[in-house]
Protein backbone atom coordinates (compact mmCIF):
# COMPACT_ATOMS: atom_id res chain seq x y z
CA UNK A 1 0.00 0.00 0.00
CA UNK A 2 1.00 3.30 -0.76
CA UNK A 3 1.10 6.52 1.88
CA UNK A 4 -2.85 7.34 0.16
CA UNK A 5 -3.96 3.98 0.73
CA UNK A 6 -2.07 3.68 4.51
CA UNK A 7 -4.04 6.72 5.71
CA UNK A 8 -7.48 5.58 4.10
CA UNK A 9 -7.16 2.63 5.88
CA UNK A 10 -5.93 4.00 8.92
CA UNK A 11 -3.75 2.04 9.72
CA UNK A 12 -1.11 5.59 9.59
CA UNK A 13 -2.21 9.06 10.58
CA UNK A 14 -3.81 11.55 8.19
CA UNK A 15 -0.73 14.31 8.08
CA UNK A 16 -1.59 17.93 9.31
CA UNK A 17 -1.19 20.82 6.98
CA UNK A 18 2.37 21.88 7.57
CA UNK A 19 2.09 25.51 5.90
CA UNK A 20 1.81 27.26 8.89
CA UNK A 21 4.55 26.21 11.11
CA UNK A 22 7.94 28.11 10.94
CA UNK A 23 10.59 25.21 11.66
CA UNK A 24 13.35 25.71 14.06
CA UNK A 25 16.80 25.01 12.41
CA UNK A 26 15.27 23.31 9.96
CA UNK A 27 15.18 23.43 6.15
CA UNK A 28 11.49 24.29 5.97
CA UNK A 29 10.74 23.98 2.18
CA UNK A 30 12.82 20.91 1.61
CA UNK A 31 11.06 19.26 5.13
CA UNK A 32 7.58 19.87 3.99
CA UNK A 33 8.05 18.39 0.45
CA UNK A 34 9.27 15.18 2.09
CA UNK A 35 8.17 15.18 5.93
CA UNK A 36 9.63 12.68 8.87
CA UNK A 37 7.39 12.42 11.60
CA UNK A 38 7.69 10.89 14.53
CA UNK A 39 4.61 9.90 16.41
CA UNK A 40 5.47 8.18 19.39
CA UNK A 41 8.34 6.33 21.32
CA UNK A 42 9.01 3.65 23.55
CA UNK A 43 12.38 2.36 25.39
CA UNK A 44 15.05 2.77 22.25
CA UNK A 45 12.97 3.13 19.52
CA UNK A 46 10.99 5.98 17.80
CA UNK A 47 7.87 4.81 15.65
CA UNK A 48 6.99 7.11 12.74
CA UNK A 49 4.04 8.77 11.05
CA UNK A 50 4.37 5.97 8.51
CA UNK A 51 4.08 2.92 11.17
CA UNK A 52 8.20 2.03 11.10
CA UNK A 53 10.10 1.69 14.19
CA UNK A 54 13.04 3.88 14.00
CA UNK A 55 16.16 2.93 16.72
CA UNK A 56 16.82 5.84 18.39
CA UNK A 57 20.68 7.01 17.68
CA UNK A 58 20.79 10.16 19.11
CA UNK A 59 18.49 10.51 22.33
CA UNK A 60 16.21 12.22 20.60
CA UNK A 61 18.23 15.53 20.59
CA UNK A 62 21.22 13.80 23.23
CA UNK A 63 18.69 14.04 25.94
CA UNK A 64 16.61 11.05 26.42
CA UNK A 65 18.99 9.65 28.11
CA UNK A 66 16.93 6.98 29.92
CA UNK A 67 15.21 5.89 27.09
CA UNK A 68 11.54 7.34 25.90
CA UNK A 69 8.39 6.29 27.36
CA UNK A 70 9.48 5.83 31.28
CA UNK A 71 6.49 5.25 32.86
CA UNK A 72 7.42 6.79 36.45
CA UNK A 73 8.60 9.76 34.82
CA UNK A 74 4.91 9.87 33.17
CA UNK A 75 2.90 9.56 36.14
CA UNK A 76 4.92 12.11 38.41
CA UNK A 77 4.32 14.30 35.60
CA UNK A 78 0.61 14.05 35.76
CA UNK A 79 0.45 13.37 39.31
CA UNK A 80 2.28 16.73 39.48
CA UNK A 81 -0.69 18.22 36.99
CA UNK A 82 -3.20 17.56 39.76
CA UNK A 83 -1.88 18.50 42.39
CA UNK A 84 -0.85 21.91 41.70
CA UNK A 85 -0.21 23.03 37.71
CA UNK A 86 1.91 25.94 38.56
CA UNK A 87 3.38 27.82 41.39
CA UNK A 88 5.09 31.88 40.92
CA UNK A 89 8.98 30.95 41.40
CA UNK A 90 10.14 34.78 42.88
CA UNK A 91 9.31 34.95 46.37
CA UNK A 92 7.48 32.21 46.13
CA UNK A 93 8.96 27.65 46.56
CA UNK A 94 7.21 24.52 46.39
CA UNK A 95 8.78 21.53 47.68
CA UNK A 96 9.36 19.56 44.34
CA UNK A 97 11.71 22.10 43.46
CA UNK A 98 14.39 21.97 46.71
CA UNK A 99 13.71 18.01 46.21
CA UNK A 100 15.23 18.48 42.99
CA UNK A 101 17.89 20.60 43.49
CA UNK A 102 19.08 17.97 46.59
CA UNK A 103 18.88 15.21 44.27
CA UNK A 104 21.15 17.19 41.59
CA UNK A 105 23.52 18.43 44.49
CA UNK A 106 24.06 14.58 45.03
CA UNK A 107 25.76 13.71 41.42
CA UNK A 108 27.37 17.55 41.06
CA UNK A 109 31.03 17.95 41.50
CA UNK A 110 32.27 18.73 45.43
CA UNK A 111 31.85 22.29 45.88
CA UNK A 112 28.84 22.70 42.97
CA UNK A 113 26.10 22.64 45.00
CA UNK A 114 24.23 25.31 44.96
CA UNK A 115 21.44 24.51 41.49
CA UNK A 116 19.59 27.30 39.53
CA UNK A 117 16.73 26.11 37.61
CA UNK A 118 16.07 27.49 33.87
CA UNK A 119 14.18 25.93 31.05
CA UNK A 120 16.88 25.40 28.67
CA UNK A 121 20.55 25.05 27.43
CA UNK A 122 20.43 28.40 25.76
CA UNK A 123 19.35 29.86 29.06
CA UNK A 124 21.19 28.34 31.20
CA UNK A 125 24.31 29.57 29.25
CA UNK A 126 22.93 33.03 29.56
CA UNK A 127 22.35 32.49 33.34
CA UNK A 128 25.86 31.69 33.61
CA UNK A 129 27.39 33.83 32.12
CA UNK A 130 25.05 36.63 34.33
CA UNK A 131 26.27 34.25 37.26
CA UNK A 132 30.01 35.29 36.67
CA UNK A 133 29.01 38.70 36.20
CA UNK A 134 27.16 39.03 39.49
CA UNK A 135 29.94 37.19 41.34
CA UNK A 136 32.87 39.80 40.04
CA UNK A 137 30.83 42.69 40.72
CA UNK A 138 29.63 41.43 44.35
CA UNK A 139 33.61 40.91 44.86
CA UNK A 140 34.30 44.31 44.02
CA UNK A 141 35.74 43.15 40.63
CA UNK A 142 33.49 45.09 38.46
CA UNK A 143 35.84 45.46 35.33
CA UNK A 144 35.79 41.85 34.72
CA UNK A 145 33.09 41.28 31.85
CA UNK A 146 35.22 40.03 29.09
CA UNK A 147 33.86 36.39 28.16
CA UNK A 148 36.24 34.03 26.13
CA UNK A 149 34.82 31.29 24.39
CA UNK A 150 36.15 29.15 21.72
CA UNK A 151 35.79 28.45 18.17
CA UNK A 152 33.58 25.62 17.01
CA UNK A 153 31.54 26.22 20.16
CA UNK A 154 28.04 25.42 21.00
CA UNK A 155 26.22 27.12 23.53
CA UNK A 156 22.55 27.81 22.17
CA UNK A 157 20.83 30.52 20.69
CA UNK A 158 20.48 33.34 23.07
CA UNK A 159 22.64 36.35 22.38
CA UNK A 160 24.98 35.34 24.98
CA UNK A 161 25.61 32.20 23.81
CA UNK A 162 25.60 32.76 20.14
CA UNK A 163 28.50 35.43 20.88
CA UNK A 164 30.57 33.09 23.34
CA UNK A 165 29.92 30.39 20.72
CA UNK A 166 32.14 29.55 17.15
CA UNK A 167 29.42 28.48 14.75
CA UNK A 168 29.71 30.88 11.81
CA UNK A 169 26.25 30.08 10.36
CA UNK A 170 24.58 31.16 13.71
CA UNK A 171 26.58 34.29 14.40
CA UNK A 172 27.02 35.71 10.58
CA UNK A 173 23.07 37.17 10.48
CA UNK A 174 23.40 38.45 14.13
CA UNK A 175 26.97 39.67 14.23
CA UNK A 176 25.97 43.43 14.08
CA UNK A 177 24.38 42.63 17.92
CA UNK A 178 26.31 39.97 19.62
CA UNK A 179 27.39 40.80 22.75
CA UNK A 180 30.89 43.22 22.63
CA UNK A 181 33.21 42.19 25.26
CA UNK A 182 34.17 38.75 23.51
CA UNK A 183 36.97 36.80 22.60
CA UNK A 184 37.86 33.03 21.57
CA UNK A 185 40.11 30.26 21.92
CA UNK A 186 41.33 28.32 18.99
CA UNK A 187 39.08 25.39 18.24
CA UNK A 188 41.34 22.19 19.53
CA UNK A 189 40.64 19.52 15.96
CA UNK A 190 43.43 19.27 13.64
CA UNK A 191 42.38 16.33 11.37
CA UNK A 192 46.52 15.75 10.76
CA UNK A 193 47.56 15.25 14.16
CA UNK A 194 43.85 13.61 15.35
CA UNK A 195 42.28 11.70 13.02
CA UNK A 196 40.98 8.60 13.79
CA UNK A 197 41.57 8.72 17.66
CA UNK A 198 40.04 5.93 20.23
CA UNK A 199 39.32 8.72 22.88
CA UNK A 200 41.31 11.61 23.64
CA UNK A 201 43.46 13.19 21.45
CA UNK A 202 47.16 12.96 22.26
CA UNK A 203 47.68 16.02 20.35
CA UNK A 204 46.48 19.69 21.28
CA UNK A 205 46.99 20.16 24.92
CA UNK A 206 49.40 23.23 24.02
CA UNK A 207 46.23 25.08 22.16
CA UNK A 208 44.71 26.01 26.02
CA UNK A 209 48.53 28.16 26.02
CA UNK A 210 46.17 30.27 23.79
CA UNK A 211 44.61 31.54 26.93
CA UNK A 212 47.62 32.96 27.68
CA UNK A 213 47.78 35.22 24.54
CA UNK A 214 44.12 36.73 25.45
CA UNK A 215 44.88 37.33 28.81
CA UNK A 216 47.78 39.58 27.80
CA UNK A 217 45.66 41.49 25.48
CA UNK A 218 42.70 42.26 27.56
CA UNK A 219 44.42 42.29 30.56
CA UNK A 220 42.72 39.75 33.90
CA UNK A 221 41.71 42.35 35.69
CA UNK A 222 38.87 42.61 32.65
CA UNK A 223 38.10 39.26 32.26
CA UNK A 224 34.54 37.17 33.96
CA UNK A 225 34.95 33.89 32.69
CA UNK A 226 36.05 31.46 29.97
CA UNK A 227 33.15 29.22 28.82
CA UNK A 228 33.88 25.48 26.63
CA UNK A 229 32.46 22.35 26.20
CA UNK A 230 34.73 19.36 27.59
CA UNK A 231 33.12 18.17 24.14
CA UNK A 232 32.11 19.91 21.67
CA UNK A 233 28.82 18.56 20.18
CA UNK A 234 27.38 20.60 17.46
CA UNK A 235 30.24 20.91 15.48
CA UNK A 236 30.82 17.49 14.87
CA UNK A 237 32.22 15.80 18.00
CA UNK A 238 35.15 17.14 18.86
CA UNK A 239 36.98 15.66 21.59
CA UNK A 240 39.50 17.07 23.90
CA UNK A 241 42.82 16.77 23.85
CA UNK A 242 44.35 14.92 26.57
CA UNK A 243 45.41 17.57 29.37
CA UNK A 244 43.67 20.52 27.48
CA UNK A 245 41.32 21.12 30.30
CA UNK A 246 43.15 20.71 32.96
CA UNK A 247 45.93 23.35 31.88
CA UNK A 248 42.70 25.42 30.72
CA UNK A 249 41.70 25.27 34.52
CA UNK A 250 45.24 26.13 35.81
CA UNK A 251 45.77 29.34 34.06
CA UNK A 252 41.81 30.43 34.53
CA UNK A 253 43.24 30.16 38.55
CA UNK A 254 45.97 32.10 38.19
CA UNK A 255 44.27 35.06 37.27
CA UNK A 256 40.86 34.45 38.77
CA UNK A 257 39.19 33.46 35.95
CA UNK A 258 36.20 31.82 36.25
CA UNK A 259 35.84 28.39 34.35
CA UNK A 260 32.40 27.44 33.00
CA UNK A 261 32.12 23.91 31.52
CA UNK A 262 28.73 23.96 29.41
CA UNK A 263 27.69 20.40 30.03
CA UNK A 264 24.46 20.66 27.92
CA UNK A 265 25.27 17.36 25.93
CA UNK A 266 27.65 15.69 28.22
CA UNK A 267 25.72 15.71 31.40
CA UNK A 268 23.78 12.96 33.35
CA UNK A 269 25.89 10.39 32.20
CA UNK A 270 26.94 10.51 28.61
CA UNK A 271 30.60 9.53 29.43
CA UNK A 272 30.02 6.79 32.09
CA UNK A 273 30.72 9.80 34.66
CA UNK A 274 27.19 12.13 36.19
CA UNK A 275 29.59 14.59 34.55
CA UNK A 276 32.58 15.54 32.08
CA UNK A 277 33.88 17.04 34.67
CA UNK A 278 34.83 14.32 36.76
CA UNK A 279 34.99 12.15 33.72
CA UNK A 280 38.12 14.62 32.90
CA UNK A 281 38.83 14.88 36.51
CA UNK A 282 38.62 18.86 36.34
CA UNK A 283 36.19 20.80 38.63
CA UNK A 284 35.13 24.42 36.78
CA UNK A 285 33.53 26.94 38.67
CA UNK A 286 30.12 26.57 37.22
CA UNK A 287 28.82 24.07 34.75
CA UNK A 288 25.52 24.37 32.82
CA UNK A 289 23.02 21.29 32.25
CA UNK A 290 19.40 20.64 30.44
CA UNK A 291 18.26 18.45 28.20
CA UNK A 292 19.01 14.81 29.95
CA UNK A 293 18.16 16.18 33.30
CA UNK A 294 14.63 15.68 33.65
CA UNK A 295 15.17 13.20 30.31
CA UNK A 296 14.10 15.79 28.30
CA UNK A 297 10.12 15.30 29.00
CA UNK A 298 9.23 18.96 29.95
CA UNK A 299 11.71 21.74 29.50
CA UNK A 300 14.13 22.42 32.07
CA UNK A 301 18.23 23.46 32.57
CA UNK A 302 19.78 23.24 35.78
CA UNK A 303 23.46 25.21 36.38
CA UNK A 304 25.19 24.46 39.31
CA UNK A 305 27.28 26.60 40.75
CA UNK A 306 30.34 26.73 43.50
CA UNK A 307 29.19 27.41 46.57
CA UNK A 308 31.58 30.15 47.15
CA UNK A 309 29.79 31.94 44.17
CA UNK A 310 26.70 31.59 45.72
CA UNK A 311 28.02 32.73 49.25
CA UNK A 312 29.39 35.68 47.51
CA UNK A 313 26.78 37.06 45.43
CA UNK A 314 24.13 36.24 48.08
CA UNK A 315 25.92 37.26 51.39
CA UNK A 316 26.84 40.14 49.53
CA UNK A 317 23.80 42.02 49.42
CA UNK A 318 22.12 44.14 52.05
CA UNK A 319 19.40 41.18 54.43
CA UNK A 320 16.06 41.00 52.68
CA UNK A 321 17.30 42.24 49.18
CA UNK A 322 16.99 40.25 46.03
CA UNK A 323 20.42 39.46 45.59
CA UNK A 324 19.73 38.28 42.04
CA UNK A 325 18.46 40.24 39.52
CA UNK A 326 17.42 36.89 37.43
CA UNK A 327 15.08 34.38 37.03
CA UNK A 328 12.00 32.99 34.55
CA UNK A 329 8.27 32.32 34.57
CA UNK A 330 9.15 28.70 34.51
CA UNK A 331 12.52 28.34 36.74
CA UNK A 332 11.57 25.68 38.62
CA UNK A 333 7.90 24.53 36.98
CA UNK A 334 6.30 22.12 38.87
CA UNK A 335 6.09 19.70 35.93
CA UNK A 336 9.52 19.68 35.46
CA UNK A 337 10.63 19.22 38.61
CA UNK A 338 8.53 16.34 39.23
CA UNK A 339 9.83 15.11 35.95
CA UNK A 340 13.31 15.78 37.26
CA UNK A 341 13.08 13.97 40.77
CA UNK A 342 11.48 11.02 38.71
CA UNK A 343 14.64 10.84 36.19
CA UNK A 344 17.24 11.23 38.56
CA UNK A 345 15.54 8.64 41.06
CA UNK A 346 15.85 6.18 37.30
CA UNK A 347 19.27 7.28 36.76
CA UNK A 348 20.40 6.38 40.37
CA UNK A 349 18.51 3.09 40.72
CA UNK A 350 19.71 2.03 37.37
CA UNK A 351 23.02 3.10 37.67
CA UNK A 352 22.51 4.62 34.37
CA UNK A 353 24.92 7.33 34.82
CA UNK A 354 28.16 5.30 35.11
CA UNK A 355 26.67 2.57 32.98
CA UNK A 356 28.46 3.79 29.94
CA UNK A 357 31.86 3.03 32.02
CA UNK A 358 30.70 0.43 34.42
CA UNK A 359 29.31 -2.11 31.74
CA UNK A 360 31.81 -1.96 29.15
CA UNK A 361 29.34 0.16 26.78
CA UNK A 362 31.61 2.87 25.75
CA UNK A 363 34.53 0.23 25.00
CA UNK A 364 31.93 -1.63 22.75
CA UNK A 365 30.66 1.41 21.17
CA UNK A 366 34.41 2.71 20.23
CA UNK A 367 35.24 -0.78 18.54
CA UNK A 368 32.02 -0.45 16.87
CA UNK A 369 32.41 2.88 15.62
CA UNK A 370 36.06 2.23 14.82
CA UNK A 371 35.16 -1.00 12.64
CA UNK A 372 33.70 1.63 9.91
CA UNK A 373 36.96 2.79 9.11
CA UNK A 374 37.05 1.25 5.80
CA UNK A 375 33.68 2.09 5.20
CA UNK A 376 32.85 4.23 2.13
CA UNK A 377 33.25 8.01 2.38
CA UNK A 378 34.85 8.22 5.86
CA UNK A 379 37.75 10.25 6.94
CA UNK A 380 37.43 10.06 10.38
CA UNK A 381 36.08 8.93 13.36
CA UNK A 382 36.33 10.22 17.17
CA UNK A 383 34.48 9.18 19.93
CA UNK A 384 34.20 8.96 23.83
CA UNK A 385 31.92 7.85 26.51
CA UNK A 386 28.75 6.88 24.03
CA UNK A 387 28.98 9.88 21.71
CA UNK A 388 30.41 9.48 18.09
CA UNK A 389 31.49 11.39 15.28
CA UNK A 390 31.78 10.15 11.83
CA UNK A 391 32.98 12.74 9.45
CA UNK A 392 32.93 12.33 5.57
CA UNK A 393 34.50 13.16 2.77
CA UNK A 394 32.51 16.31 1.37
CA UNK A 395 31.21 16.62 -1.89
CA UNK A 396 33.47 19.24 -3.90
CA UNK A 397 30.76 22.45 -3.66
CA UNK A 398 27.90 20.46 -1.57
CA UNK A 399 29.59 20.77 1.94
CA UNK A 400 26.78 18.94 4.08
CA UNK A 401 25.07 16.95 1.20
CA UNK A 402 26.58 13.59 1.87
CA UNK A 403 25.91 13.65 5.68
CA UNK A 404 22.31 14.48 4.69
CA UNK A 405 21.49 12.14 2.15
CA UNK A 406 23.01 9.52 4.86
CA UNK A 407 20.84 11.00 7.37
CA UNK A 408 18.05 10.25 4.93
CA UNK A 409 19.48 6.81 4.31
CA UNK A 410 19.49 5.87 7.78
CA UNK A 411 15.96 6.55 8.36
CA UNK A 412 14.46 5.11 5.13
CA UNK A 413 16.23 1.57 7.30
CA UNK A 414 14.82 2.58 10.36
CA UNK A 415 18.09 4.81 11.97
CA UNK A 416 17.60 7.71 13.36
CA UNK A 417 21.05 9.51 13.53
CA UNK A 418 21.75 13.50 12.93
CA UNK A 419 24.57 15.72 11.26
CA UNK A 420 26.45 18.24 11.28
CA UNK A 421 28.57 19.69 8.37
CA UNK A 422 29.88 16.52 6.55
CA UNK A 423 29.83 14.85 10.36
CA UNK A 424 27.15 11.90 11.30
CA UNK A 425 27.05 12.85 15.03
CA UNK A 426 25.61 9.82 16.81
CA UNK A 427 24.67 9.97 21.06
CA UNK A 428 22.07 6.91 21.91
CA UNK A 429 19.76 6.68 25.03
CA UNK A 430 22.38 5.19 27.68
CA UNK A 431 20.27 2.09 28.07
CA UNK A 432 21.54 1.12 24.40
CA UNK A 433 22.46 -2.90 24.18
CA UNK A 434 25.11 -4.35 22.23
CA UNK A 435 23.04 -5.81 19.31
CA UNK A 436 21.45 -1.99 18.70
CA UNK A 437 24.76 -0.51 18.55
CA UNK A 438 25.53 -3.18 15.85
CA UNK A 439 22.25 -1.91 13.89
CA UNK A 440 23.29 1.62 14.06
CA UNK A 441 27.25 1.04 12.62
CA UNK A 442 25.72 -1.86 10.20
CA UNK A 443 22.96 0.50 8.61
CA UNK A 444 25.24 3.31 8.65
CA UNK A 445 28.03 0.97 6.97
CA UNK A 446 25.22 -0.02 4.40
CA UNK A 447 23.65 3.53 3.92
CA UNK A 448 27.29 4.87 2.72
CA UNK A 449 27.49 2.31 0.45
CA UNK A 450 24.55 3.76 -1.34
CA UNK A 451 25.25 7.35 -1.29
CA UNK A 452 27.76 8.88 -4.08
C1 LIG B 1 26.60 22.53 24.57
C2 LIG B 1 25.23 23.09 24.37
N1 LIG B 1 24.89 24.22 24.97
C3 LIG B 1 23.68 24.77 24.83
C4 LIG B 1 22.73 24.16 24.05
C5 LIG B 1 21.39 24.81 23.87
O1 LIG B 1 20.39 24.10 24.48
P1 LIG B 1 18.87 24.42 24.14
O2 LIG B 1 18.63 24.00 22.73
O3 LIG B 1 18.10 23.61 25.16
O4 LIG B 1 18.67 25.89 24.35
C6 LIG B 1 23.04 22.97 23.40
C7 LIG B 1 22.04 22.30 22.56
O5 LIG B 1 22.28 21.30 21.92
C8 LIG B 1 24.33 22.42 23.54
O6 LIG B 1 24.69 21.30 22.91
Amino acid sequence: MDQAELQRSGAIAELPSMEQLWMPFTANRQFKAAPRLLVSAQGMYYRAHDGRQILDGTAGLWCVNAGHGRPEISAAIAHQAQEMDYAPPFQMGHPVQFEAANLLAEIAPADLKKVFFTNSGSESVDSALKIALAYHRARGDGTRTVFIGRERGYHGVGFGGISVGGMVANRKVFRGSLLPNVDHLPHTYSAEHQAFTRGEPAWGAHLADDLERIVALHDASNIAAVIVEPVAGSTGVLVPPKGYLERLRSICDKYGILLIFDEVITGYGRLGTPFAAQYFNVTPDIITTAKAVNNAAVPLGAVFVRNGIYDTVVNGSPDGAVEFFHGYTYSGHPLAMAAAVATQQIYTREKLLTRVRDEGIGQYWQEALHALSDARHVKDLRNIGLIGGIELDSRAGAVGRRAFEAFVGCYARGVLVRYTGDTIALSPPLIIERGQIDQIMSTIRDVLRTIA
